[in-house]
């Protein structure tokens, strides 16, 4: 199988590792890639932008698969693209992509299929907004309706800071277009979960659980992040609550998309709040998670080929997909500075050394640059270790951590820390 990876990030250079292992694969591209993927892909440089150039390079390159990694190509229909092609894609069409890129879009559909989310109206007036937001007179969260690369939402401490997101958005427009309608939703207490599961729009086989780490600071504070972290599994999750949540979020969720007439063919995540009610849906996205995927993949016994492959073609009948059972940590590493400004270009040394102590190490931002491995990025690796039992898992990832360096690294170092607490 010949199989293009679109993306740049460490869940990009994670697919390509564990597509490399299968024995149906013969070669991978990934466009751009990065100073990881590199090692096991071949690189190319193609504008993402110019559909039509993509599907050529498909064509040229007899590519049996394409594999859609971030939001934002599918958001703008690529997969359509690919699908008009006959080119078998991982990755819903604009139709389907819309429960990620447009926030008005997937609170409509829960609310038509009955799946659980926090109660919500949506504005684009801001007189109406503020009026709705001081009667509400509970915390609210406060959300542009576009993709705003993970920046858009608010969830408001006080009516103040409501007042002012609200305006922010839809008067000084800080998200542009993304921010010309918002969702003020009640705001939902619990601990949060990821659930990805993969479909070819009929069947359904759920991935590990897994839990991420949004903030910049220990303890869960400072400003969001594209993630800091991840683990799985979740320990939240048990048998039973992954029933539930499949009867009463994934499986509706397939069916209304399917009532709707969309065809969706790839990962469905569910980013979930456990709240005293039960599971409720924060937000859902149409692709695998970053970082979550680096601390999933790893887990995985079975061919991620043939898995993505057999959703591409519509027929994940008779695939089974099986886990190991060991613990599995992600820390980010990042750039002096992010989720602010950051200088790129600073020489990572003790790749080689963290892998020595079992380690796997995915490159997010990275290049290369005379033979050398410079940052490139906010977010530029992604440490992985597996071990029996939480904290193993844990001891290994910071074992590795400790032998890497460059210029301005910062990283949190209490990732796991609600898994570790509860295993004591
Ligand atoms: P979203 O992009 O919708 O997932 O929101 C980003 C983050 O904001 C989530 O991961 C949550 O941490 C937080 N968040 C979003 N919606 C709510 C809500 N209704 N209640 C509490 N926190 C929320
Ligand atoms: N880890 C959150 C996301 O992928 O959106």
């Amino acid at each position: 199988m010949r199989i293009l990876v679109i993306g740049s990030g460490g869940r990009e250079h994670a697919l390509c590792w564990k597509l490399n292992e299968s024995p149906r694969v013969e070669k991978i591209f990934c466009a751009p890639g990065n100073g990881g993927t590199s090692a096991i892909a071949t690189n190319v440089e193609i504008d993402l932008d110019r559909h039509e150039d993509v599907v050529t390079f498909c064509v040229d390159n007899k590519i049996d698969l394409a594999v859609v990694g971030p939001e934002a190509p599918l958001a703008v229909g690529m997969a359509d693209h690919f699908e008009r092609a006959g080119i078998p894609v991982f990755g819903p069409g604009f139709a389907g992509a819309r429960l990620e890129s447009s926030k008005v879009f997937a609170k409509e559909f829960m609310g038509r299929y009955d799946i659980p989310t926090a109660t919500f109206r949506i504005f684009d007036d801001i007189a109406k907004a503020k009026e709705h937001i001081i009667e509400f007179g509970k915390p609210v969260v406060v959300k542009a309706y576009g993709l705003a690369a993970g920046k858009g939402v608010v969830v408001a401490r006080d009516e103040e800071e409501a007042l002012k997101a609200a305006e922010d958005m839809l008067v000084k427009k800080v998200f542009g277009a993304a921010g010309s309608m918002i969702v003020v939703e009640e705001c939902l207490e619990g601990e949060e979960v990821s659930i990805l599961v993969v479909t070819d729009g009929e069947k359904v086989i759920p991935l590990a659980s897994s839990q991420d780490h949004k903030r910049v600071g220990e303890g869960d504070t400072g400003p969001n992040t594209g993630g800091m972290g991840a683990y799985s599994p979740a320990p939240v999750i048990d048998e039973d609550m992954m029933e539930t949540i499949m009867g009463s979020i994934i499986n509706p969720t397939i069916e209304g998309l399917r009532n709707d007439k969309i065809a969706y063919k790839g990962v469905l995540y569910a980013g979930l709040m456990m709240t005293k009610d039960g599971p409720k849906v924060l937000e859902y996205n149409v692709r695998f998670g970053d970082p979550e995927t680096q601390a999933i993949l790893p887990r995985m016994r079975s061919d991620l080929a043939e898995l993505l492959y057999a959703a591409a073609k519509g027929d994940l009948s008779g695939i089974e997909v099986e886990w190991d059972d060991e613990d599995c940590v992600c820390v980010v590493l990042a750039s002096g500075g992010y989720p602010g400004k950051y200088v790129p270009g600073k020489a990572i040394t003790g790749i080689k050394e963290a892998e020595k102590e079992g380690a796997i190490v995915f490159h997010a931002g990275t290049r290369s640059e005379n033979g050398m491995v410079v940052t490139s990025g906010g977010r530029v690796l992604d440490v992985v270790a597996k071990g029996k039992g939480i904290k193993k898992a844990i001891d290994g990832v910071y074992r590795a951590v400790s032998r890497i360096g460059f210029e301005g690294m910062h990283y949190r170092k209490d990732i796991a820390y609600r898994a570790a607490g509860r295993a004591r």
